[in-house]
């Protein structure tokens, strides 16, 4: 280990008090968190403590202006019992894409991997046995500068927590094609997984669950005509045997789930498209009877399959869940390579090291 992280463990735990047969998404927190900050330059004061709150001062600059950044990974645990993540440097890189976009410093790749390492390996307990559940990490930065003016702030802190999870979508998602509003435009921030994209994103999923919808379909911010993403997931079509997904040119996020799809379905001999895909040619796939699946993909979500979309006028249900195969086959292979089930060729589980200094 390269990094001194101050390791200060809970007195007690809480595990006691969770019920792993039935995890609610996002409520639930592990006993410890890792913390460090940014100050003159650097980042320093790299520290594991127990899980709580953080005061923060009223002109703390990210409630302001929004220079807050996350990233959502998963640990699991293979039937041996061995933890593992999934692809933790993709999310390391990823962090920092986002940090530059929002004029933020970057964290260290190594220092965010020796902290994940550290953290799931001191909560490992927390990490839940069911192939569907996992240890949910969530890496994050704001700016803490006390300060309201606008500009960068010199100050951040970096924060890492965990808890364990069941499914985001328990059930298959129906999606409402978005023609009002749009969730990032070329030169935007949407490729950046930045608190302020999902913020902009909530009324709309309201307006769009008033109206009996799970959440929006976005189009592209210049036509309306383009498929985008969720806002929670990638999303990805299979149309007449191919499996298509929109090109992240710089509008959606960069989902690793995303591009693990992609690999795992093109090893398996599918024709995998990433390309501009218009709501006109779903639709029209749709009336001729070759719009077989449409499903999301994310760290979260998984593989979610979508049952319905209605764009305009029409509502396009989507075959039954039985004849769901290439969605079905991309999250068994994940759930699958997570638990350990099945073999992991890309070597995308990185078993989590088990040192740890406490002091
Ligand atoms: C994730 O999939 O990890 C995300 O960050 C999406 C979030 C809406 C839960």
């Amino acid at each position: 280990m390269k990094y001194d992280i101050k390791v200060t463990r809970a007195e007690t735990t809480r595990i006691g008090t969770v019920d792993f047969s039935n995890i609610p998404f996002g409520r639930v927190f592990s006993d410890h968190m890792f913390m460090a900050d940014y100050k003159d330059g650097t980042w320093q004061n790299f520290q594991i403590l127990p899980f709580g709150p953080i005061s923060i001062h009223p002109a703390c600059m990210a409630i302001h202006y929004g220079q807050s950044i996350f990233e959502g990974m998963k640990a699991s645990r293979k039937s041996d019992g061995t933890p593992c993540l999934f692809r933790p440097e993709k999310h390391a890189t990823r962090l920092n894409v986002s940090a530059y976009r929002m004029c933020m410093p970057e964290f260290p790749e190594d220092l965010f991997l020796e902290a994940i390492h550290t953290l799931v390996s001191l909560d490992r307990e927390w990490i839940p046995q069911d192939e569907g559940s996992a240890l949910y990490i969530r890496p994050f930065m704001f700016a803490n500068g006390e300060f309201f003016g606008v500009r960068p702030s010199n100050s951040y802190k970096f924060v890492i927590f965990t808890g364990p999870v069941g499914p985001y979508y328990p059930k298959p998602v129906s999606l409402l094609a978005e023609e009002k509003y749009v969730r990032a435009a070329m030169g935007g921030a949407g490729e950046a997984k930045a608190a302020g994209n999902y913020g902009a994103a909530l009324l709309p999923a309201k307006l769009a669950q008033e109206q009996g919808f799970d959440q929006v379909l976005w189009l592209d911010a210049r036509e309306f005509k383009y498929a985008q993403e969720v806002g929670t997931m990638n999303i990805f079509f299979v149309i007449d045997g191919k499996v298509i997904t929109p090109a992240t040119l710089g509008t959606i996020l960069k989902g690793i789930t995303r591009e693990s799809i992609i690999q795992i379905l093109r090893d398996k001999g599918y024709t995998v498209e990433e390309r501009r895909i218009s709501i006109d040619e779903i639709v029209e796939a749709f009336q001729a009877g070759k719009l077989q699946e449409a499903f999301g993909s994310g760290t979260a979500a998984v593989v979610s399959h979508v049952e319905r979309i209605k764009y305009k006028d029409l509502i396009m249900q989507l075959p039954p869940m039985e004849d769901r195969h290439i969605g079905e086959l991309a999250k068994a292979e994940i759930n699958g390579m997570r638990s350990g089930r099945i073999p992991d060729p890309y070597g995308w589980l990185i078993p989590v090291q088990e040192e740890v200094m406490v002091s």
